[in-house]
């Protein structure tokens, strides 16, 4: 379980995160909503220590997370898939799903987690000779996530995976993503625009206003509520 606690971000005199807390269960999908400028990038920042944290703390299982290199919280078991997604274009998707698996997988057991991705994501074998630059956006979406799964992480922070997808491949990524939990029991924190989607998949929604959690309940609860989703959700 991913706890985090009072935390406080801001950049020189903007604050972007103003005592956040929430907590996201082992192998549920937990989503973070809101606005643009929200905070919600940099509450995945803050998770992963890639911001410095001015107060409150992240733990994730027995770890407090808080205070950790960036490096180090990977070690933890910690996947974080970047706005935008994350992928080299330079290289093969085969070479991409590689280089993420080769911290912490032998040759051998690169190539069966490799195979995993590849059965997650079809498209992704029949390309996996081809430069990451030929792929489609979604198919990009899917490398940057499999890049990250391949090292079956136990927490997978996901910010806007649907960005520019059509949606019939945010569909599908999203039915991966509860394979994912079902199957590894994986933490999820998926922060998403697309506010339906994201809840149709989430057992637990935090919506953030202004660096704030406005909102803290369970999915269904949230998707129900009309007034909230016309304030925050824009559906
Ligand atoms: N590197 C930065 N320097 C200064 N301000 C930033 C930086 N990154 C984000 N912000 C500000 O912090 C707030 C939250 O941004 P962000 O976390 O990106 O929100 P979201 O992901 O919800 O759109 C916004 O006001 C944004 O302008
Ligand atoms: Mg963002």
């Amino acid at each position: 379980m991913l706890e985090v606690e009072d935390l406080s971000v801001s950049y020189g005199a903007v604050q972007a995160l103003r005592g956040v807390s929430f907590e996201a269960r082992a192998g549920q999908v937990t989503a973070v909503l809101g606005a643009n400028g929200a905070g919600k990038t940099t509450l995945l920042r803050a998770i992963s220590g890639l911001v410095p944290v001015q107060r409150g703390t992240v733990r994730f299982g027995s770890r407090t997370l808080t205070g950790m290199a960036p490096e180090s919280i990977v070690q933890c078991r910690v996947g974080h898939v970047p706005e935008g997604g994350s992928v080299i274009t330079e290289l093969t998707v085969e070479e991409n799903l590689e280089l993420g698996a080769a911290w912490r997988y032998r040759r051998r057991q690169r190539a069966e987690h490799i195979e995993e991705v590849y059965a997650l994501f079809p498209p992704l074998k029949e390309r996996a000779k081809q430069r990451a630059s030929s792929l489609s956006g979604g198919e990009r979406q899917m490398l940057a996530i499999g890049r990250a799964v391949v090292s079956h992480p136990e927490l997978l922070l996901l910010d806007e995976p649907s960005l520019g997808l059509a949606p019939i491949v945010t569909a599908n990524l999203m039915a991966v993503l509860v394979e994912l939990t079902e199957r590894e029991g994986i933490t999820v924190v998926l922060v998403e625009q697309n506010a339906r989607s994201a809840l149709s998949i989430a057992s637990w929604a935090i919506v953030i206003n202004l660096g704030s959690v406005v909102v803290s309940d369970r999915a269904e609860i949230v998707a129900a509520d009309s007034d909230l989703r016309h304030h925050y959700l824009g559906f």
